[in-house]
């Protein structure tokens, strides 16, 4: 199911223990260090993982870690707010390569020019964005705290949303705001098949269609239920139906069948015949290189101080906002 790497793209003088788990329990004890993973990484990271979870509960994780180390299994903009809550930890990512299209859809000269070009918009950034947006947001927000956060900004206060239109299309619809859209998106999100899932709901009745809100409005409008990876595997659990088919990145159904082993989980068809609904950025990590990674203590997340310090501001206005209760 999962992309396998190529080994030549591993060091040839380094020697890979044939127990990589044992291993990577003794460099955790050695280094202080905490392993936090999001769910599309592939199945083995997520069980070496000392902590999983969505956007928000991987970043609430860093903010509160007592460990010396972060090794931060996720994507490059992941780690990177892990590096701007923490910035006397070490923070490394197993590869360095693993971006984010959503993030890399949101150059920051073009969106300072937008910005520009809107002088009294509040800018609320989802977190999937590099530290160069977040340092021009006043409030960054994940799929699971966007609609609250958006609850609790003034009427009258125009919002700029970025960088993810079909989440912003949604928070719009879901708020009753007028939000300005960024027109950025996610590769993996937008490659579901609204009539290749419409047929597999015909062939499996009773499945329920639960959806991560960065899929298109044509995915979005057959969900049964819409949320944040965390949401999603919270609902699977509640919910009496007995199968799912998941519009999501299909790393998160190893947590589902984990959680729920008794109900069957279908990851949502793609456009082309391809398995183009893995992340290929989430995928660059493998196992072997998370050790590697903390065995050498490198690739190591470096940010700008200017950058860090401006970046820092809008995700601690998250932090506090997502603690709010609603209505306070
Ligand atoms: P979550 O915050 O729901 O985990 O989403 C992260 C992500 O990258 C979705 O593509
Ligand atoms: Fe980025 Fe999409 Fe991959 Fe999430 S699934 S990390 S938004 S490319």
């Amino acid at each position: 199911m999962f992309a396998t790497e190529s080994p030549q793209t591993l060091p040839k003088f380094e020697t890979i223990p044939n127990d990589l788990f044992a291993a990577i329990e003794v460099l955790k004890k050695e280094l202080n260090a905490v392993v936090i993973a999001h769910y599309y990484q592939e199945p083995d990271i997520q069980d070496i993982a000392d902590y999983i979870g969505d956007s928000l509960g991987l970043s609430q994780q860093a903010a509160s870690t007592n460990a010396d180390v972060i090794v931060f299994a996720g994507v490059h903009f992941m780690a990177e707010t892990a590096k701007i809550l923490n910035p006397n930890k070490l923070v490394i990512l197993p590869d360095l390569n693993a971006g984010c299209s959503l993030a890399d859809s949101c150059p920051p000269q073009e969106f300072g020019a937008f910005k520009a070009a809107h002088p009294d918009h509040l800018v609320i950034s989802y977190i999937n964005c590099s530290a160069a947006i977040k340092a021009m947001s006043d409030i960054i927000c994940t799929s699971s705290n966007a609609v609250k956060i958006v609850n609790q900004i003034p009427e009258d206060q125009p919002i700029i949303f970025a960088p993810d239109r079909n989440l912003g299309r949604y928070v719009a619809e879901q708020t009753g705001r007028d939000l300005v859209l960024w027109q950025g998106a996610c590769i993996v999100h937008e490659t579901f098949s609204e009539k290749k899932m419409v047929q597999l709901k015909i062939e499996h009745p009773q499945a329920e269609i639960i959806a991560h809100p960065e899929c298109e409005p044509a995915v979005l409008r057959h969900a049964n239920y819409i949320g944040s990876t965390t949401a999603l595997l919270k609902y699977c659990q509640q919910s009496p139906a007995q199968e799912f088919i998941v519009a999501t990145e299909p790393g998160i159904i190893h947590q589902m069948q984990k959680k729920a082993p008794q109900k069957n989980f279908i990851p949502a068809p793609a456009m082309n015949n391809c398995a183009c609904n893995e992340c290929p950025h989430m995928r660059l990590n493998t196992l072997e290189k998370l050790y590697l990674a903390m065995k050498n203590k490198t690739p190591e997340i470096t940010i700008p101080e200017d950058i860090r310090m401006a970046a820092w501001q809008p995700i601690q206005r998250m932090l506090e906002l997502s603690s709010t209760p609603v209505g306070a």
